[in-house]
């Protein structure tokens, strides 16, 4: 069988007939990208995932209990510092590395551009997101007498604009040789019945495969060697979207150090039961993080006996992990969830559509189900107002209006030095 029939044979099999006509709209040459393409993806694996999409996921209760965690407003002076001093020699001996997964498609911001290219409109001049991370690790070297490995996680999408936007604005005077970008690997996109996306270059939509593909990548494309070499110990994973994300935070280090354990990720109190964020809990004896749209709702609102939500501290993306744990959790499978997006497509005519909801699955790992290879974890709550200020959607909750309120509250009062 030659190479168009193979192709052709696998798009019947697996209902993909749209393809089929598509390839009438095409020259020559497109056709023959395309049949390549076809032959090289996974297309078996990718239905086995949409079919997974529509069963209900399953939570059983009774294997689910609450997981502990420290909150840092309530330790002592001499906690504080004793946790900050373990955090602090670590960073101080440059065994210290953060990782930025700009790799997210950022489809609910409708930027056009890597989202850490969103200029946030702060101070009236405005600063990029990229430009915020490199502030924030720019002032823990000053402060560490050190100049921190970041490693910027891209995709395919969006990884030349990324470099370019980098090198245009000189890196935020980051010191450019510590500063290392790798791409991370894609899975197709499907619609909601099952039918492969086409995208605009004529070819399979492919996005991103999910922050979970960190790891996997990390390893891949050599950043992990590169950071044996330059002697790392622990690493700092957190995304590009958190206007008040601290990347350096010698608590939460000194926490992981202190209890022992190869993870750690700080927390915020969710705001409601009906926060639409992922909670941490332990199941099955191992820390975990539950969707909230996989939290039965009963679960939500139950609270202990302090009063607390039992399942209320949630998931930041802020997290730190050894080059062990990382290395390990690098050789695993995570397992993939289907994340509801929009993204434009062609048609079986080739016509351009862009749809106005949701079209799509994105079949993503997530970051969070790496912390189940691990028996413990530590957890560190932060506070919502110096932790967390989300940039997700155009307008409403979770938008650039409210991080840009909620950032320069925060600068506000550190300037006025009620923060440390
Ligand atoms: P989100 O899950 O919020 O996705 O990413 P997003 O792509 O930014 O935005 P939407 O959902 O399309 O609107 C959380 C963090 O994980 C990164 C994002 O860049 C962000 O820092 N991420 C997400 C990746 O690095 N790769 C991915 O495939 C997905």
């Amino acid at each position: 069988m030659d190479k168009i029939e193979e192709a052709i044979e696998i798009l019947k099999k697996c209902n993909q007939e749209h393809i089929i006509k598509f390839m009438e709209t095409l020259t020559e040459e497109e056709k023959e990208n395309l049949i390549k393409q076809i032959n090289s993806i996974d297309l078996h694996q990718i239905i086995e995932l949409y079919d997974n999409a529509q069963k209900p996921v399953e939570i059983k209760e009774n294997k689910i209990e609450a997981i502990k965690y420290i909150d840092k407003e309530k330790l002592n002076n001499n906690e504080k510092e004793e946790l900050d001093r373990l955090g602090e020699s670590v960073i101080e001996s440059g065994k210290y590395a953060v990782v930025t997964m700009a790799g997210g498609q950022g489809t609910r911001l409708e930027h056009t551009g890597p989202k850490g290219t969103f200029k946030l409109d702060v101070y009236g001049k405005g600063k990029y997101l990229f430009e915020i991370l490199a502030e924030n690790l720019k002032e823990a070297n000053k402060k560490y007498n050190t100049s921190i490995p970041w490693y910027i996680m891209t995709s395919r999408e969006n990884n030349d604009q990324t470099y370019e936007f980098l090198e245009k604005h000189n890196y935020f005077g980051y010191n450019k040789q510590d500063v290392i970008l790798f791409s991370q690997a894609e899975l197709p996109l499907m619609d909601f019945d099952g039918n492969l996306l086409i995208g605009k270059n004529k070819l399979i939509n492919l996005a991103s495969d999910g922050n979970g593909g960190t790891f996997r990548m990390l390893r891949k494309s050599g950043a992990l060697a590169d950071m044996k070499e330059r002697g790392i110990k622990w690493v700092f994973i957190g995304g590009v979207d958190n206007a008040l994300l601290k990347m350096a935070d010698t608590t939460l280090l000194g926490l992981a150090i202190s209890e022992n354990v190869q993870i750690a990720s700080k927390s915020i109190v969710k705001a409601d039961p009906h926060e639409r964020v992922g909670v941490f809990c332990k199941m099955n004896g191992h820390p975990k993080v539950i969707e909230y749209s996989e939290l039965p709702e009963k679960m939500a609102e139950e609270v202990d006996s302090k009063g607390e939500l039992k399942y209320g501290e949630s998931h930041i993306m802020c997290n730190l992990f050894t080059i062990d744990a990382i290395e390990k959790i690098s050789k695993e499978n995570l397992i993939y969830h289907s994340a509801r997006k929009k993204n434009a497509y062609l048609d079986e005519q080739g016509k351009l559509i862009i749809p106005k909801e949701e079209n799509s699955y994105k079949f993503e790992a997530f970051i969070f189900d790496a912390f189940e290879f691990f028996d413990d974890i530590a957890i560190l709550r932060g506070k919502r107002e110096d932790d967390f200020a989300p940039v997700k959607n155009k307008e409403g909750v979770d938008s650039p209006k409210t991080a840009k309120e909620l950032y320069e509250k925060f600068w506000n009062k550190k300037e006025n030095s009620e923060i440390k």
